[in-house]
């Protein structure tokens, strides 16, 4: 591998792995990532450009959200590779003259990293050469309270992100750990929940026969109810731990 090869390939940190540590300085002084966040959960997202539409909606977006996250033990950190003065500009402007599908005067509270030297965004594989070499593309890294990588999604410079979903994934990361199961296609608090498959035949028969609330598709697939005030109460029981 050439020197310029080199240079251009991604590094990607991966589910499962430990976020990549990095002390930034941002719009709410320096921080330490992730250990500044043990015991939170964090959603680490990079945007392409400040003073860009697509962006803007999506930050005005996320600060009205910001409490809704929080409400989930969830802390928000935003990266681009402007500076830190492009940043504060930018926000400034946001708050005093953007208005935007009824949100308006908005303040966006959460930190803001500055990346110039793209260090950060190099590490999380958020500058994809072939979207942009000088630009983050829209990553959004799920980091739980162990500072453990969960789930990592990627939208284009072109595709504002979709809120509901992104707070859907947090929802359902929670669930799963708190309940030990998994979460079907579409899955919304509320809907039937997946039960881990039957380690044997034996008990996937029993399963199967069982008048228990559980329903069987088949052996390997198996669902049962979990209410959302029972998933209310367990992550609430959680976050005070
Ligand atoms: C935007 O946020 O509008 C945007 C940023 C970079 C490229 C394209 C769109």
């Amino acid at each position: 591998m050439d020197e310029q090869q080199k240079e251009d390939t991604v590094m990607m940190p991966r589910i499962g792995e430990k976020a990549p540590p990095f002390t930034a300085v941002t719009t709410q002084g320096e921080i330490k990532f992730p250990e500044q966040y043990k015991g939170k959960w964090v959603i680490l997202f990079s945007h392409p450009a400040d003073f860009t539409p697509v962006c803007t909606s999506e930050f005005m977006t996320f600060a009205t959200l910001e409490k809704k996250f929080a409400g989930l033990n969830c802390q928000l950190v935003g990266l681009s590779v402007d500076g830190l003065y492009s940043h504060i500009a930018w926000l400034r402007t946001i708050k005093e003259k953007i208005r935007y599908k009824g949100m308006k005067d908005v303040e966006v509270k959460f930190p803001l990293i500055e990346d110039i030297k793209m260090d950060v965004a190099k590490k999380y594989g958020m500058i994809q050469p072939g979207e942009s070499s000088t630009k983050a593309v829209r990553a959004v890294f799920y980091i739980d309270p162990k500072g453990i990588i969960r789930t990592i999604i990627y939208y284009p410079l072109s595709l504002g992100r979709n809120f509901d979903e992104l707070y859907r994934v947090l929802v359902a990361l929670q669930t799963a750990d708190a309940f030990s199961v998994a979460l079907p296609a579409d899955w919304q608090p509320g809907d039937d929940v997946i039960i881990p498959t039957a380690g044997s035949c034996g008990v996937a028969k029993k399963r199967m026969e069982s008048k228990s609330e559980m329903k069987c598709y088949d052996w390997f697939f198996c669902t049962k109810k979990l209410g959302k005030m029972e998933i209310d109460k367990k992550l609430k029981k959680m976050r005070r731990k």
